[in-house]
């Protein structure tokens, strides 16, 4: 044994074979160098974090619930937050209650939860491609294959839904809203032929949606819960086709690790056992104290304040995108989200350009690492949400440079 090895190295479980790093959690360490701009992560404005806010509520619960919040709590999460989750999801017009709703440590720890008691070696999974990284590292523990739907600039193809639906999926992965990683969002006929194929062959879908409330133009669209619940015989609890899930982490602060998700009470129990097992709970200083800056309308204001700040970033990026990339690039005009998607001429393959770009001091995410089943190599995703609009003109215009130069080689 050299001193590198351990006795632990043979040891390991069968799953861990198909845990990869994430990509982008590679990127975000070499972008940590200031002088980099980086259109990789996903990361919500730090400007925009309401710090007063934080700062007013950690003492007033400190003072006023100091034990409670220092206190275990309950796996399913604080109630208080939980019913207001519910009247919010009441005044989207579907119908539920506290026990349809379980908060969890982000959104990425629901991924998990559900690949926990859902996902069995040799699954197959719906989705759509590209897809949300994050959902296929939590999935590929638990040793899922997936079955994928190509996307357009209206999100998930529906035509060539049916189609993936006959190899018999466990369940349909949709992300309807401002889709991470193209930023598309899909069309109300499509959403109604998703929910009716679901139906038809008896397909279960999950429902991610950490942006819907960031949308920048255009109408809001029903969600894919909303739809599929009105066509059902509403009897007091949600009891569709749908698992729906949201999270804080866009709207307030990602650092809080706070998520909602939404589904049939039985649902909830099994993910109440699972998140036993991973963590007792979600931090109930973190949930009492997003409670309690949520209050008194702070979030509905907070996030018109979070609208209007990346919408100008959007346009800022499609402006310079029109200025400064050369004939043979397109990309998607997102109307709401964090990240919009480029696709360069086929010859260019976005992993190989990357160190060209680190060079001219720019990042971002190859779209690769996106598509399960290979693809993509010549798209990338490019996040407006996190830099001041002079840095985006700037990068944008360095990354037009390095694809022109590739491009006269
Ligand atoms: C589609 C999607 N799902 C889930 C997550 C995880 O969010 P959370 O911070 O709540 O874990 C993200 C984060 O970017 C996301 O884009």
């Amino acid at each position: 044994m050299n001193n590198k090895q351990t006795p632990w190295d043979y040891r390991y479980a069968q799953r861990t074979q198909r845990m990869k790093g994430s990509a982008i959690r590679e990127l975000l360490k070499i972008t940590e160098q200031p002088d980099i701009i980086s259109f990789g992560g996903g990361l919500p404005a730090p400007d925009l974090f309401p710090l007063e806010e934080f700062k007013r509520a950690c003492i007033y619960v400190l003072d006023h619930e100091g034990e409670k919040a220092l206190q275990y709590g309950s796996t399913e999460g604080y109630k208080p937050l939980r019913e207001m989750i519910s009247r919010h999801t009441n005044r989207l017009g579907i119908n539920v209650n506290v026990d349809n709703i379980l908060i969890t440590s982000g959104s990425q720890q629901a991924l998990d939860l559900l690949g926990k008691i859902f996902i069995n070696r040799g699954d197959r999974i719906l989705v759509e491609s590209p897809t949300y990284l994050g959902a296929l590292q939590a999935w590929n523990a638990y040793g899922a294959e997936y079955v994928t739907v190509p996307m357009d600039e209206h999100g998930m193809i529906t035509e060539y839904l049916e189609e993936a639906l006959r190899t018999g999926p466990k369940f349909i992965y949709a992300l309807p809203n401002f889709q991470n990683p193209t930023g598309s969002t899909l069309g109300l006929e499509r959403r109604k032929q998703l929910v009716a194929l679901a139906e038809q062959y008896g397909v279960p879908i999950i429902e991610d949606d950490p942006y819907g409330q960031l949308r920048y133009e255009g109408e809001d669209l029903p969600g894919i819960n909303l739809l599929d619940s009105q066509t059902r015989v509403k009897n007091g609890s949600y009891t569709g086709n749908v698992i729906y899930l949201s999270t804080f982490s866009k709207i307030l602060a990602p650092g809080i690790r706070l998520a909602w998700v939404i589904a049939p009470d039985t649902v909830i129990r099994k993910m109440t056992l699972a998140k036993q097992g991973t963590d007792l709970h979600t931090s109930t200083f973190n949930q009492i104290i997003a409670h309690e800056v949520s209050q008194h309308g702070f979030l509905d204001r907070h996030v018109k304040v979070i609208q209007e700040t990346y919408r100008i970033r959007r346009d800022v990026m499609l402006e310079s995108l029109e200025e400064h990339m050369p004939d043979g690039v397109s990309w998607t005009h997102p109307e709401g989200g964090l990240f919009l998607w480029a696709t360069l001429p086929e010859q260019l393959n976005t992993t190989e350009l990357m160190p060209d770009a680190i060079r001219e001091k720019v990042a971002y995410v190859s779209g690769e690492a996106f598509h399960p089943n290979g693809g993509g190599t010549n798209t990338m995703r490019l996040n407006f949400s996190c830099m001041k609009p002079d840095k985006i003109n700037e990068g944008i215009q360095r990354l037009g440079r390095v694809f022109k130069t590739k491009l006269m080689e």
